[in-house]
């Protein structure tokens, strides 16, 4: 009771400290803040055209002209989606395996550096990455670092408050790492279920999540009343992010 009081008290002081910290629920001594700012960094997702099972190439021969590369522009400073995390990153690898999405409407929910709607953008999705103003500058850069300003627009969206006038209802809603934060952990419901309604067409949510924290299943209690879920389980890195602690989940809205 008092060790629960204490990680109470240490959520208070610091939501995302479990964010920084691989080892659940272990508070030693509060980890500190990765210290990146202002750096370029490039990430490589293939397609489904390579297949890496029967390559006898070294890592760095593997590239292909059909590989997704993502000049990202990353920086903690204006929080913590400044940087890619790494449900960010198992979600956008299984996109681009998947493969095409043109004709599709998609909308990310805390995109932080805007890296996975990036991914839905060069598969041809028509694309809006959304976070929290403070976030809007760097996913503002990374679009134009990555010429697709064309395909993925930038919007502000706090969860919990109405959805702006201006987003079109999307087909397929990607979250990845957005699942850190007790006091936000209805508004993020609210928003997912004001963007999947129950009647009307069909809307695709996938939702990549890495337990971090007991507290974490409070979030899917309050899940269930909205969603049901299975596991996405066609993705042949499945078992190796399953031993990290990652899920890919596909939500579909109770009727
Ligand atoms: C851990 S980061 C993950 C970023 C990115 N999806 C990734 O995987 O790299 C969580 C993101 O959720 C956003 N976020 C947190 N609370 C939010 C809220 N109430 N409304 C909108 N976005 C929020 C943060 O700004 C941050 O970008």
């Amino acid at each position: 009771m008092k060790r629960f009081a204490h990680v109470e008290k240490l959520d208070a002081l610091d939501p995302l400290r479990h964010l920084r910290n691989n080892d659940v629920d272990v508070d030693i001594v509060p980890a500190q803040p990765p210290s990146i700012i202002n750096q370029t960094t490039q990430l490589v997702f293939p397609t489904s055209r390579l297949d890496l099972k029967n390559s006898h190439h070294a890592e760095a021969d593997m590239r292909t002209p059909e590989d997704i590369v993502i000049n990202l522009s990353v920086d903690a400073s204006p929080g913590c989606g400044g940087i890619a995390w790494p449900a960010g990153e198992v979600l956008s690898r299984y996109l681009a395996r998947r493969g095409s999405l043109r004709g599709r409407v998609a909308l990310e929910l805390g995109s932080g550096t805007g890296l996975v709607g990036l991914v839905a953008g060069i598969l041809g999705a028509d694309v809006w990455i959304t976070d929290q103003a403070p976030l809007l500058p760097i996913m503002t850069s990374n679009v134009a670092l990555n010429g697709l300003s064309s395909r993925v627009r930038i919007a502000e969206l706090n969860w919990g408050t109405p959805l702006p006038a201006d987003l079109p209802a999307p087909d397929l809603v990607l979250a990845a790492d957005c699942v850190y934060f007790e006091p936000a952990f209805p508004l993020l419901v609210g928003t997912l279920a004001e963007l999947v309604p129950k009647e009307g067409k069909d809307v695709e949510v996938l939702f990549c999540y890495k337990k971090r924290r007991k507290a974490d299943k409070r979030f899917f209690t309050l899940l269930k009343k909205e969603f049901t879920w299975t596991e996405v389980t066609d993705d042949p890195d499945h078992a190796v992010y399953s031993r990290e602690a990652i899920s890919l989940l596909r939500l579909t809205r109770r009727r």
